[in-house]
């Protein structure tokens, strides 16, 4: 480790540096957002980013430490650095580009609706929810937010801190539907079919990507590897048959 400050700036500019030193990967993630991170019974939190952080954590050497962060508080928690990367299944979009870096894409994914069972044979495509009858639960601060706004913008939205309590303002009959990330609304609307239809057809496309600290371009580069070894080497393809395709 260097004495001299600049040399100690600089090396500290380097989260993996950091992560070598320290022998501990700090992954920032919202436990809730099925199935990419989520509780099992006990309590853990597992899923497909929490699979490929472990397997992360162990290529680097290190062990991994996951840092639950309300998705509110997620990209200032990056800033400040209370985790070393960001693995939430964060759509990579210009507005948050401005604030960090994000690695290549690893998924895409589309907003999709969950719709009240009530509205099953009226309701067919996303457009018609453009409506001041209908009201709109989403998840304060996500991208299903924003595209209930600008696709739906007649309609009444009510915005929650969580997804599981927009999804239940579905449930309990109080919204007509709930926009949000497909791959959620699938396992969701799994759990609740009687009370729940799922209208599958994506409306948009959204590349999510792992966030990092700006002017860390050997982070970055770590990163960027990674994901291409595991896609190229089988890795990728198994874990995304084991959240996505059961
Ligand atoms: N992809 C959406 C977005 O970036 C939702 C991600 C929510 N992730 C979470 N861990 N709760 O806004």
């Amino acid at each position: 480790l260097p004495a001299w400050s600049a040399d100690q700036a600089l090396w500290e500019k380097s989260t993996l540096n950091r992560i070598l030193a320290r022998g501990e990967l700090r992954v920032g993630l919202e436990a809730g957002y099925m199935p990419f991170e989520m509780r099992d019974k006990k309590g853990n939190i597992i899923g497909f980013d929490v699979d490929i952080a472990r397997l992360m954590a162990k290529a680097m050497g290190v062990k991994l430490t996951l840092v639950n962060t309300q998705w509110d508080g997620i990209i200032p928690a990056l800033l400040t650095d209370k985790f070393d990367v960001l693995m939430g299944g964060m759509t990579i979009t210009p507005e948050r580009n401005l604030q960090v870096n994000f690695t290549d894409p690893y998924i895409y994914i589309g907003q999709t609706v969950l719709l009240a069972r009530k509205h099953e044979h009226t309701i067919t495509v996303y457009s018609q929810l453009d409506d001041p009858r209908y009201t709109i639960a989403t998840k304060l601060g996500t991208t299903g937010e924003i595209a209930a706004r600008r696709y739906m913008p007649k309609a009444r939205i009510k915005s929650f801190e969580s997804e599981a309590d927009a999804a239940m303002e579905v449930r309990n009959g109080r919204a007509d539907a709930f926009v949000y990330d497909m791959p959620y609304n699938v396992v969701y609307a799994a759990q609740f079919p009687d009370a729940l239809v799922h209208l599958k057809e994506p409306f948009t496309r959204e590349a999510l990507g792992w966030a990092v600290r700006k002017g860390d371009p050997d982070f970055l580069n770590w990163l960027n590897h990674f994901l291409r070894q595991i896609k190229d080497d089988g890795v990728y393809d198994a874990l995304y048959k084991k959240w996505f395709e059961n």
